[in-house]
C-alpha cells in the first residue's frame, strides 16, 4: 500500500495513543525498516507517498471494555470501576448515588457506624436508587464485637442490600456466610443463582482462600439448625465459592499490608485458579484491584495484570461528595506521593496495628506514634514522668488527663462496660483507653472540620492521592471544588484507554515514547 511520510512521525504516534476510540492501522516501511500509524484512510495517493505494508489493525478502545464484561453484566454497571467503602460514612450515601449515576458501583462506608445509622443509609439508597441498582455497603469484621457484625447483616438482609463488601476478615464468621448463602437458588439449567453478592476485600492469599472456597459445611449446618438458612440454601452454598468478586488490595489508605499490586495480584490470581480447579467451580471468580490507583497508568496497569474491575479509595476522599470536612479535603488536594505515613490504629492499638495516613499538614502520625511509644514503655499513666504527662495534656490532648478518663468511662459504660471493669483492674488498659480517645477523636475532628484541632486531623490516605494530584496539576481537577467522583472516575478510565492503546502500539513495534500518551483531564459528559 502507499502512505504519507507523516505516518512515521512521533507526533502521529502520540496522536494515535491519545485517540484510542479511533481505529488505527499500523504499517511497516520495508525500505527504511520503520513502523508508522494511519488514523483514517489507509490509502493515500499523494505524489510523495511511501510503500508500506499493513502489519496490524487496532480496533476502537472504550473504558467499558477494559475489565471483565461479566462484572458489568452481573452488577448492572456501565464501567468496571468501583468506589471503595470509607469508614464512618466518609463514602457518603450521596457519593454512592453519584457513583451509580456515573455508571460505577459504590459501597457505603458503614464501618464505625452503629446499625441504626447503617439502616438509615441503606434505606435511603434503596429509596433513591432502587434495590437492584449498582450499590452496596461494607461489612467490617469486628472480632471484639461479634454482635455488631450480626446486627449489621440483619439490617442488610432486612433491607434487601444486594451487594456487600466484606473486609478485615481473617477468619469466616456465621454472619458473613449467612449473608452470602441467603437467597441462593438454582435456575432452569441447574446453575446456582445469587440474591446477594458478597465482595471480599483481601490482601493475602490465605484470606483469599477463605472466600474462594465454598462456605464451611459445619458453619452452614449450624446456621440451618439455628433457623437462619434453609437446608436448600446450605446445600447450594457448597456448590459455589463464598464470594465471586474478590478485591485484591495493595498499598492503600487506612489498614494496609503496604504490598505492591504487581506482587500480590498475580499470586492471588494463581490461588484463585487453583481453588477453582480443586472445587470444580464452573464460573470464574472475578478479581478486582485496589490500592495505589490514582492515575490512568496505574488503572491501565491493574487491568493489564488481569483485574476484572478496579476500585479506588483515597482519591474519592478528596471529592466534593466525601464525608470529610472541607479543610481535610483541601489538605488532601495538596498532598504529594510521599506525604503519607504509617501511624498507630485506634482499633488494635495495643497490638501495634497501623493505618496509612496523610502526613503533610497534620501532626497526627507523629503524635500517635509518641502515644504508642509511651504505652509500650510504661505500665500506667501514673508511671509516665510528670513533665511528659504535662506535655501530653498541653500539646496533644488540650485537656487534663482526668477529663479524658471521665469521657472514656462514660463512652464505654454505654458501649461495652467490660472495658471499664478491666481498666479498673489493669492500669495499662486504662492508659490504652485514654490514648485511644485521641486516636478516635482525631478522625472525628477531621470529619467535623474542627479548626481548633487541625493539627491533629487523622486522615487515612495512600500514595494514590499524591499521584492523582500530580496528574491533575494544571487541569480543571486541580481545583478541589471540581473533583466529583464521576469526573475522577471517568477521567481515570479515559486516560487508562490511552495508556492501553499506547501499549498496544508499542507491542506492534511503534515507538511511542513514555509521557507522549498522557491525556490531560477534561470535563467528561
Ligand atoms: C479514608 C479511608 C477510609 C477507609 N475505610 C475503609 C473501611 O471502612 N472498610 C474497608 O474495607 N476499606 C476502607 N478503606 C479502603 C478503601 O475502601 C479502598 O479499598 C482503598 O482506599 C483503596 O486504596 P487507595 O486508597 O490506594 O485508593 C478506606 C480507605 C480510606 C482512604
Amino acid at each position: 500500500m502507499r502512505t504519507v511520510p507523516g505516518a512515521f512521525a512521533a507526533a502521529r504516534f502520540a496522536e494515535a495513543a491519545r485517540s484510542p476510540r479511533q481505529p488505527v492501522t499500523v504499517v511497516f516501511d520495508c525500505n527504511k525498516g520503520r513502523f508508522g500509524v494511519l488514523l483514517s484512510d489507509p490509502e493515500d495517493d499523494s505524489p510523495d507517498s511511501i510503500d508500506a505494508t499493513v502489519t496490524a489493525v487496532l480496533p476502537a478502545l472504550y473504558p467499558e471494555w477494559l475489565g471483565d464484561r461479566s462484572f458489568c453484566e452481573v452488577h448492572g454497571v456501565r464501567f468496571p470501576y468501583a468506589i471503595g467503602e470509607m469508614a464512618n460514612g466518609l463514602t457518603t450515601t450521596r457519593m454512592v448515588v453519584e457513583a451509580a449515576h456515573a455508571g460505577f458501583l459504590g459501597f457505603f462506608g458503614a464501618a464505625g457506624l452503629d446499625p441504626a445509622r447503617i439502616e438509615d443509609a441503606v434505606a435511603q439508597l434503596a429509596r433513591e436508587l432502587g434495590p437492584d441498582s449498582p450499590w452496596g455497603s461494607n461489612l467490617i469484621h469486628s472480632p471484639q464485637e461479634p454482635a455488631l457484625e450480626d446486627a449489621t447483616v440483619e439490617v442488610y438482609l432486612r433491607r434487601g442490600v444486594r451487594r456487600v463488601s466484606a473486609s478485615a476478615f481473617m477468619k469466616l464468621t456465621p454472619p458473613v456466610v449467612r449473608y452470602a448463602a441467603t437467597g441462593l437458588t438454582v435456575d432452569a439449567v441447574g446453575d446456582v443463582q445469587r440474591r446477594h453478592h458478597l465482595f471480599a476485600k483481601i490482601s493475602r492469599p490465605e484470606t483469599a482462600r477463605l472466600f474462594l472456597a465454598p462456605a464451611p459445611r459445619e458453619m452452614l449446618d449450624a446456621l440451618v439448625a439455628a433457623g437462619r438458612l434453609t437446608r436448600e440454601e446450605a446445600d447450594l452454598a457448597r456448590r459455589v465459592p463464598l464470594a465471586e468478586d474478590i478485591t485484591v488490595e495493595a498499598d492503600s489508605g487506612g489498614h494496609t499490608d503496604n504490598r505492591p499490586l504487581s506482587a500480590i495480584f498475580p499470586s492471588i490470581a494463581r490461588t484463585a485458579a487453583d481453588l477453582a480447579a480443586q472445587h470444580g467451580h464452573g464460573r470464574p471468580v472475578r478479581l478486582g484491584a485496589a490500592g495505589g490507583l490514582g492515575t490512568p497508568a496505574a488503572i491501565a496497569a491493574a487491568f493489564a495484570l488481569g483485574a476484572s474491575y478496579v476500585l479506588t479509595g483515597s482519591v474519592n476522599q478528596a471529592a466534593v461528595e466525601s464525608g470529610l470536612g472541607a479543610s481535610g479535603r483541601a489538605l488532601l488536594a495538596q498532598a504529594g506521593v510521599a506525604d503519607v505515613a504509617m501511624a498507630p490504629a485506634a482499633d488494635m492499638f495495643e497490638l501495634g496495628a497501623q493505618v496509612q495516613v496523610l502526613r503533610r499538614g497534620t501532626l497526627f502520625a507523629a503524635r500517635a506514634r509518641r502515644l504508642r511509644e509511651l504505652y509500650k514503655s510504661h505500665a500506667s499513666l501514673e508511671e509516665i514522668p510528670a513533665g511528659e504527662r504535662e506535655r501530653l495534656e498541653k500539646e496533644i490532648f488540650l485537656l487534663p488527663l482526668a477529663a479524658i478518663l471521665e469521657q472514656t468511662e462514660r463512652f464505654w459504660a454505654a458501649r461495652d462496660p467490660r472495658q471499664n471493669e478491666r481498666a479498673a483492674r489493669d492500669p495499662k488498659h486504662r492508659m490504652a483507653l485514654c490514648f485511644r480517645w485521641y486516636l478516635g477523636q482525631s478522625s472525628r475532628w477531621a470529619i467535623a472540620d474542627d479548626p481548633a484541632r487541625r493539627a491533629d486531623y487523622q486522615i487515612w490516605c495512600g500514595p494514590a492521592m499524591g499521584a492523582f494530584n500530580d496528574w491533575v496539576r494544571g487541569s480543571f481537577l486541580e481545583d478541589a471544588s471540581r473533583r466529583t467522583v464521576a469526573q475522577i472516575g471517568r477521567n481515570l478510565l479515559e486516560g487508562a484507554i490511552a495508556v492501553t492503546r499506547a501499549q498496544q502500539l508499542r507491542a506492534c513495534g511503534v515507538p511511542v515514547s513514555p509521557g507522549a500518551f498522557d491525556v490531560a483531564p477534561r470535563p467528561l459528559a
